[in-house]
């Protein structure tokens, strides 16, 4: 007996060597954690338990056979966060540069369809160059394996990708197809092609980080969802975001006591709204003090900043806060916020997760570049999300509700809950100045007519009055008791039950 354990514990070291200590040692260089020492940082003290530590690859090509490294470049088991089921894969770099054979992809599908017949959210920790080369064909059917059970899992658990290190091909597709995205400045890159490619193909120089880097992916293209200035700092916030998510589409999102009483009165509140209708301010100002202290997590903080994306908690329970944000392009919505927000607003009501929106949005961004953009299709995303949620939906305009993005944003005829006002709010089909021009055209080279006609527009539409004498607003509430009124309207709709129409799946304008 004592030489089968002393057998395998020799076993066990050669696989947590991985490819050796050379190559550990050229990761932790490039400021890396290895494979292991992350999942060590992302999930509760000795709660992991490792499966098939012992697989190793079948491939003979291009002298293969003689390059075998127990657990084949990808370390896969389960553990908890703050005592949480999870599911977790973490590419080893060391191995192959963590690239995906048939092996290591049947090792990953193991954990894709363990999470999901036991509904618990799955992590996979990317640092890996996508399909094994030397197996050809195997490691594509390998991906294509893992790309089948992402979709499968698609709002049934969360999936959650975190971007460790150099990442092609495969290993940022499958990423694509989950629910959130982060990644490591400095060290992680994300490309379908690298940038050797991209220069025999196009004749273009681009650097790694030029390419595919952390700020590229979190600014401008909008394929990761938040940045981190390393590994812990990443693997930490994960932990976070975990403890916000429910584990399944069945399941309810952990309830985090808290101290932060439910009434809480914010007299700042009645004057966050400057006395000139075009001046700006901070929406994020609302949602941190509406929600309970220090529980905002803003999904994709640093694009399309006109819309603000944030899980956050009232009393103890997830919400999804989306609100516009009038200091960045008067909070207008254009194309790229249409996108952010209706991704967020799927992935809440896929996930049972309440959406709170806040209001204030001058219409939507006018200009060719918008339009030759699709701003059309992209703008009707965020209306399709919205419409069919059927999550409780409450939402507060503080300011401006202008035109189509009135109806947009989770307004009463798309089957808002409960739909506040400001007294601040102004609702109308646009703002005063553009609709007396156009109704009076006659007076637009008359200053002194037109003041007249603008002033009467503003009198009569800029004010929540008409919108609620209609019943489209259900309350006009005090600022500093807004915190109250939500909180008070969720309680009212925790039971809320809404369904669509049957259907295979609808045609959202993708
Ligand atoms: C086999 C690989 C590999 C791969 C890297 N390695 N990628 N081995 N298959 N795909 C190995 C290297 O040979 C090297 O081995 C080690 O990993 C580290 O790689 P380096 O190149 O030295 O590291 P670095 O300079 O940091 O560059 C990392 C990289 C680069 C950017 C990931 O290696 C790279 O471009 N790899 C190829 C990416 C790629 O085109 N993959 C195929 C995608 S197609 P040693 O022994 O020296 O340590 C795909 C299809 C899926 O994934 C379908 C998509 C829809």
């Amino acid at each position: 007996m004592k030489d089968v354990l002393i057998e395998l514990e020799r076993r066990r070291d050669e696989a947590r060597a991985g490819g050796g200590a050379k190559r550990i040692t050229a990761q932790h260089e490039r400021g890396k954690l290895t494979a292991r020492e992350r999942l060590e940082v992302l999930l509760d003290e000795n709660s992991f338990e490792e499966f098939d530590m012992f697989v190793e690859h079948r491939c003979t090509d291009f002298g293969m056979d003689s390059q075998k490294y127990p657990g084949d470049g990808v370390v896969t088991g389960w553990g908890t966060i703050n005592g949480r089921q999870v599911f977790v894969f973490a590419k080893d770099f060391t191995v192959f540069g963590g690239s995906l054979s048939w092996t290591h992809a049947e090792k990953i599908m193991k954990v894709q369809d363990m999470a999901v017949r036991n509904r618990a959210p799955i992590i996979g920790l990317f640092d890996a160059g996508g399909a094994r080369i030397q197996e050809g064909v195997a490691a594509l059917g390998g991906y294509g394996e893992v790309f089948q059970r992402n979709v499968l899992a698609s709002g049934v658990i969360p999936q959650i990708s975190v971007i460790m290190g150099p990442c092609a091909g495969g290993d940022v597709y499958s990423p694509a197809m989950t629910d959130f995205i982060f990644m490591v400045r400095g060290t992680s890159y994300m490309f379908v092609t690298g940038p050797e490619v991209v220069k025999t193909v196009t004749n273009e120089t681009v650097t790694a980080e030029e390419l595919g880097g952390a700020d590229v992916h979190t600014t401008r293209s909008s394929v990761a969802d938040g940045a981190y200035d390393d590994d812990i700092a990443c693997l930490i916030d994960v932990r976070r975001l975990v403890d916000i998510l429910p584990a399944s589409n069945v399941a309810t999102a952990p309830v985090l006591p808290t101290e932060d009483p439910w009434d809480r009165i914010e007299m700042s509140l009645d004057t966050l709204i400057p006395d000139s209708p075009t001046a700006p301010y901070d929406m994020k100002e609302l949602l941190e003090k509406v929600a309970d202290e220090g529980s905002l997590f803003e999904i994709q903080a640093a694009f399309a900043k006109n819309i603000i994306t944030s899980f956050g908690r009232i009393e103890g329970k997830t919400v999804g806060f989306v609100a516009n944000q009038p200091l960045t392009l008067a909070g207008v919505l254009d194309s790229d916020a249409s996108r952010k927000a209706a991704r967020f607003v799927r992935f809440c009501d896929a996930f049972n997760i309440p959406i709170v929106t806040f209001v204030d949005v001058p219409g939507f961004l006018p200009g060719t570049a918008q339009e030759y953009g699709g701003l059309i299709k992209h703008g009707a995303k965020l209306l399709f999300a919205y419409a069919e949620a059927t999550v409780p939906k409450v939402t507060l305009i503080t300011r401006k509700a202008y035109g189509g993005a009135y109806d947009v944003m989770a307004s009463k005829h798309l089957r808002g809950d409960i739909n506040y006002a400001w007294p601040t709010a102004e609702i109308a089909v646009m703002g005063p100045k553009g609709a007396a021009e156009i109704l009076y055209r006659a007076d637009r080279d008359n200053p002194e007519a037109l003041a007249k006609r603008i002033k009467e527009y503003e009198d009569r539409f800029a004010n929540p009055f008409v919108a609620a004498e209609r019943g489209f607003i259900d309350e006009v509430i005090l600022p500093h008791s807004t915190r109250r009124r939500i909180a008070r309207a969720l309680r009212l709709l925790q039971e809320k039950r809404l369904e669509n129409p049957w259907r295979k799946h609808d045609t959202i304008p993708l």
